[in-house]
């Protein structure tokens, strides 16, 4: 992994995505929207930032023109199809062979084998209906993105986030299978952490065409599962999540 491309850089996933790539030592490119390229100022000498949209297909072009790995954020901003546009492009443009990994949240399902409790269903529900009654949010669209990640054959990871919360970082997040798995319980990561886990499996090849679905590694559900074995993820995610843990799949 040399260069890397950051696809919504400026927010705050992107921005900690940034560092965490810089710090690994690789060339980074940052995508972020016109408006926001002030927001990536203290970064702006040690990498390079290409404004635009994140679904204009000309801007990702070039923006991941030989780079190894891209790192995407997925927001369903608006009713434009933003979030599939995004991926659609990034599908399309990479390099072949190039590492993909994008991020979601745990509303996303890639087998249909999680299991949501009422309360997650119901408030998923407002928020899609709100988000749609105001034009803001499109959140079918970020289920497109990732129907169409999943049936792509290039070498993607899509990362489901837990509730965030900003923080020192506590590590390496843990990640299980499907989000009712008992170690994710606790249903809280670091930010910062996302970001480690989004860089991190760049160069992690188990990770491959996997959804996995992150929790902190300090957090209480994932503590109570430490040492238990070694976590669904044992190549990234050394952490304490147990095969037990695990289902069929
Ligand atoms: N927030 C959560 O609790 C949560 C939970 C689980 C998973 N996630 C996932 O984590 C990732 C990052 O989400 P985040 O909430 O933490 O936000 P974030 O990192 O701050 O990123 C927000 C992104 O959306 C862009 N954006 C904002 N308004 C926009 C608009 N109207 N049109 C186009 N782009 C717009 C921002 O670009 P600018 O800098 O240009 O504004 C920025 O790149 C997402 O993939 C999300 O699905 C979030």
């Amino acid at each position: 992994m040399q260069r890397v491309c950051v696809i919504g850089a400026s927010g705050k996933l992107g921005q900690y995505m940034v560092r965490h790539a810089l710090d690994l030592g690789y060339e980074v490119v940052g995508v972020c929207r016109e408006r926001s390229v002030g927001k990536l100022a203290a970064l702006a000498d040690r990498i390079t930032i290409v404004p635009g949209a994140t679904n204009d297909r000309e801007v990702i072009q070039k923006a991941v023109a030989g780079c190894d790995g891209v790192l995407t954020v997925l927001v369903p901003w608006g009713v434009r199809q933003y979030s599939s546009g995004t991926a659609q492009a990034v599908l399309d443009h990479a390099d072949p062979g190039a590492r993909l990994v994008f991020s979601c949240g745990w509303h996303i399902t890639r087998d249909g084998k999680d299991t949501y409790s009422w309360k997650f269903r119901a408030a998923l529900r407002v928020a899609a209906w709100l988000g749609r009654l105001v034009r803001a949010v499109e959140i079918d669209d970020q289920v497109e993105a990732c129907r169409r990640i999943f049936a792509s054959d290039r070498r993607w990871t899509v990362v489901r986030g837990s509730d965030l919360e900003e923080g020192e970082s506590q590590g390496l997040p843990v990640w299980s299978h499907h989000v009712d798995d008992p170690v994710l319980a606790s249903n809280l990561t670091r930010r910062v952490d996302f970001a480690l886990f989004m860089v991190a499996a760049l160069t992690d090849d188990t990770l491959v065409h996997e959804a996995p679905a992150i929790v902190g590694r300090l957090s209480p559900s994932a503590l109570a599962h430490a040492g238990d074995g070694r976590s669904p993820g044992a190549g990234l995610a050394d952490g304490p999540a147990s095969p037990r843990t695990r289902r069929p799949r």
